[in-house]
């Protein structure tokens, strides 16, 4: 009996995790830059939370969560990283230490989704969430931040979308218009938005159905239903994204998929690689009631994430250089001890080192080492020992020359320095990013 990997969930092979190591990196060092720090909450939470923050009429809660029971509890794997962290944040009464609190998150979120090349069941996503900033400044300045980092991370091509959801009064006049609007036609909308008429209008500017789209088309939009303190909002972040020279197009039907946002909702979409139909890269906006509703006190909150496979594909093969790749063939048990020696102080010079303790002869193992991708190879037999010397073969020059077994490492990334100088570029094994 074989199996397979469970539906819309990806096996990610070590050829393939040097890309993702890479865009991590890139996710980390620039959102540290602006001054956020990592939470990491569990994969499962109360299937309530969810239901609670993200809406019991959204698709995600509706139809997508997986969800199970264990006890007399109802637990469920998260579909996203907001609710979590804002039931992290409440828990831990971090608004009672820090005026601002800025978080990030990255690892596996859970939709039963279909699958299609973009979309998946278990996929990744990297965020953050700031708590107690009210915004605009801060919306625009995330935006910005996220144009940063995509363009750090090789993907070309964005279109940034803006919209206002507006508070809770703007949220309910808009809603009784889009009402207003829809119920004459009702008979024309798919059963799906027809059911969500009376519960959830506003999902209906989510429909895919392309019927749906055509009647949307033609609806009000919250854009002219916006508050004075919205509309006040909504125009403040529009000048400091124009004070930052950062382009964007203003959409009024982007409503995004979850119940909890309010004012300020974004999205960056790429038409660039193979993204296909799944072409939005991130997404995330404000959600001032949530921290309150969770039990904590009134503080605003924005958000995003944006989903590292699509970074991926987006990317194309925009390839990191590989570390510098080096091997040891020792020929014998003391030249294997002096070479366990050497392959550390080169790691710890940034080196990747593989040593070969298969045995066999010279002409086997430098073979190998040809075969496996390495610059060069370091020979350390006995009679180079006793001289105190070791032999370096540059397996691409086929060129040989003797070295001094104690000035070896120093001298090996010298010379991979030369011949692969963009690979010398990576930090040192252990070293900070
Ligand atoms: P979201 O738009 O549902 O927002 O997801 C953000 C990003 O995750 C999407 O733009 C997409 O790149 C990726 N993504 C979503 N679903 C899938 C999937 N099934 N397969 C692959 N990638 C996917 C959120 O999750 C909000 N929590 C964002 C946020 C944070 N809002 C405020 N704070």
């Amino acid at each position: 009996m074989q199996f397979r990997s469970v539906k819309g969930m990806n096996d990610i092979l070590p050829e393939e995790i040097r890309r993702w190591h890479g865009l991590e990196q890139t996710f980390r060092r620039i959102v540290e830059l602006y001054g956020y720090a990592e939470v990491r909450t569990p994969l499962l939470e109360q299937t309530a939370l969810f239901v609670r923050s993200i809406g019991e009429t959204t698709d995600v809660v509706e139809k997508e969560m997986f969800t199970f029971e264990r006890g007399k509890e109802s637990l469920t794997m998260r579909p996203e990283g907001t609710a979590g962290a804002a039931r992290a944040y409440v828990e831990a009464a971090v608004h009672a230490r820090e005026p601002v609190t800025r978080w990030y998150y990255a690892g596996p979120m859970f939709r039963a989704e279909q699958p299609q090349r973009g979309r998946y069941r278990q996929f990744y996503q990297a965020g953050c969430e700031v708590f107690g900033d009210p915004g605009p400044i801060c919306d625009a300045e995330m935006i910005d931040m996220l144009v940063l980092f995509l363009r750090e991370a090789g993907v070309v091509e964005l279109e940034v979308v803006v919209n206002s959801m507006g508070g809770s009064t703007t949220r309910e006049r808009y809603r009784a218009a889009l009402v207003e609007y829809l119920r004459p036609r009702a008979s024309e909308l798919s059963e799906h938005s027809r059911r969500r008429l009376e519960v959830n209008p506003l999902r209906i500017l989510d429909s895919k159905d392309e019927h749906d789209r055509a009647l949307i088309s033609g609806a009000p939009t919250i854009l002219d239903h916006l508050e004075d303190d919205d509309r006040r909002h909504f125009d403040g972040l529009r000048r400091a994204l124009d004070a930052l020279g950062t382009s964007y197009t203003v959409e009024p039907s982007l409503v995004r998929g979850f119940d909890y946002y309010t004012r300020t909702l974004f999205e960056i979409r790429s038409q660039a690689g193979e993204l296909g139909t799944q072409n939005a890269l991130l997404g995330g906006g404000r959600y001032d009631g949530m921290i309150k509703s969770l039990g904590g006190p009134q503080v605003p909150a924005i958000g995003f994430a944006v989903g590292l496979e699509r970074i991926l594909l987006a990317a194309g093969e925009h390839e990191r250089s590989p570390l510098p790749f080096c091997c040891i063939a020792p020929i014998g048990e003391r030249a294997a001890h002096a070479g366990l020696r050497l392959a550390r102080g080169l790691r710890e010079r940034g080196v990747r080192v593989e040593l070969d303790g298969r045995g066999g002869s010279l002409k086997s193992m430098l073979r190998r080492a040809d075969s496996s991708g390495a610059r060069l190879c370091i020979v350390v037999g006995d009679a180079e020992l006793e001289r105190g010397v070791v032999q370096l073969k540059d397996l691409a020059l086929h060129a040989q020359h003797e070295l001094p077994l104690d000035a070896a490492a120093e001298h090996v990334v010298e010379r991979l320095r030369a011949v692969e100088p963009a690979a010398m570029h990576e930090p040192p094994v252990g070293g900070a990013d």
